[in-house]
């Protein structure tokens, strides 16, 4: 690492207080419009700087990371996720990789239960026939949802975002069920009256609602495939707010199509913004463009966690949110 100023190359336009703050402490590199970076620029980039600052649409992958000059040693990724990048790879290559934790786990499950609301109490309906200026007035038939209290919830990933979606859902009445790697502890559970579930087919074949908020890995790509959808109830539905590789989306789509699933709410799809043409066409869906974490405070913490990272890494030390392989 240098001692003097850091080399740093962000690759998406952030928001300007983070910006700025960047400018005052590195020699940075700032992108000029709001457009993901070409593979040119990328690799570019990793021959140029000490510090790559990416988001989620970048693919930092084995190939790329193959082109870095020596002077890269941090990946300071701009976002909770890593999925799009090659952790092992950089860590063979000694090139160390932080993340922003923590920061967006309220926004994203107040996000879950917008959805889990939308799909339920079919809100988008609504706004669509207020928008029709179309509207007869009240009726005692029209735009019957499902009550939400009383549901039984399914969470698959119990950790920061799955509880903080539990922790909302146990106040809207719902019932609280978990798949997870490990269960909670004790307290954890008891708090969240939580129920873990060992075989996440047992629990799926038993929800009203599916949330999805483990992160994409090797194992969990597809976790949701058209054998687990099936098992799903027809009157349930499903959200998303982590990665869409964690469900089948063409299964999803057929399924939803042929009413064997009731709804979905989706933040995020499984080939990044290119979504299944036919999920656009459905009313029993609510689509979000991956808005999960999108609040103005989230963004700033999030740009305050990367810069923390890159100091304390330039002073010498571990960044509080280095990603190791093991964590995946
Ligand atoms: C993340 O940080 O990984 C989120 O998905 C961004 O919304």
């Amino acid at each position: 690492m240098p001692t003097g100023r850091l080399s740093v190359v962000v690759t998406r336009r952030l928001p300007e207080a983070v910006e700025t703050r960047m400018k005052e402490l590195f020699n940075v590199r700032l992108r000029d419009d709001d457009t993901p970076m070409t593979r040119e620029e990328l690799v570019d980039a990793v021959r140029q700087a000490d510090v790559l600052v990416p988001t989620l649409t970048d693919d930092i992958d084995a190939g790329l990371l193959g082109q870095a000059g020596p002077q890269l040693k941090l990946i300071a990724n701009y976002g909770a996720g890593v999925d799009h990048i090659d952790v092992s790879t950089a860590r063979q290559r000694g090139i160390l990789v932080s993340n922003t934790p923590g920061v967006l786990t309220d926004d994203t499950a107040d996000m879950t239960m917008a959805l889990i609301l939308a799909v339920t109490r079919r809100i988008p309906e609504g706004l669509a026939v207020m928008q029709s200026h179309d509207w007869q007035g009240w009726s005692p038939t029209a735009l019957l949802g499902g009550r939400v209290g009383g549901r039984r919830l399914g969470i698959l990933g119990m950790g920061r975002i799955g509880q903080a979606v539990a922790r909302r859902a146990r106040a809207f009445g719902m019932q609280i069920h978990y798949h997870n790697r490990n269960p909670l502890r004790e307290e954890i559970e008891d708090e969240l009256e939580a129920t873990y579930w060992e075989s996440l087919d047992q629990m799926v074949a038993r929800m009203d609602v599916i949330s999805i908020n483990c992160p994409h890995t090797p194992s969990t790509f597809h976790l949701m495939n058209a054998r687990r959808l099936k098992l799903m109830k027809p009157e349930a539905v499903i959200v998303n707010t982590s990665r869409g590789e964690v469900i089948d989306e063409n299964a999803l789509t057929r399924m939803l199509r042929a009413g064997e699933i009731a709804g979905a709410g989706l933040d995020v799809y499984e080939r990044g913004h290119s979504i299944n043409p036919r999920l656009r066409e459905l009313k029993n869906v609510v689509l979000l463009p991956h808005m999960g974490s999108a609040t103005r405070e989230g963004r700033m913490e999030m740009g305050e966690k990367v810069i923390i990272n890159i100091k304390t890494f330039h002073d010498g030390h571990r960044p509080p949110d280095q990603v190791v392989p093991s964590m995946l």
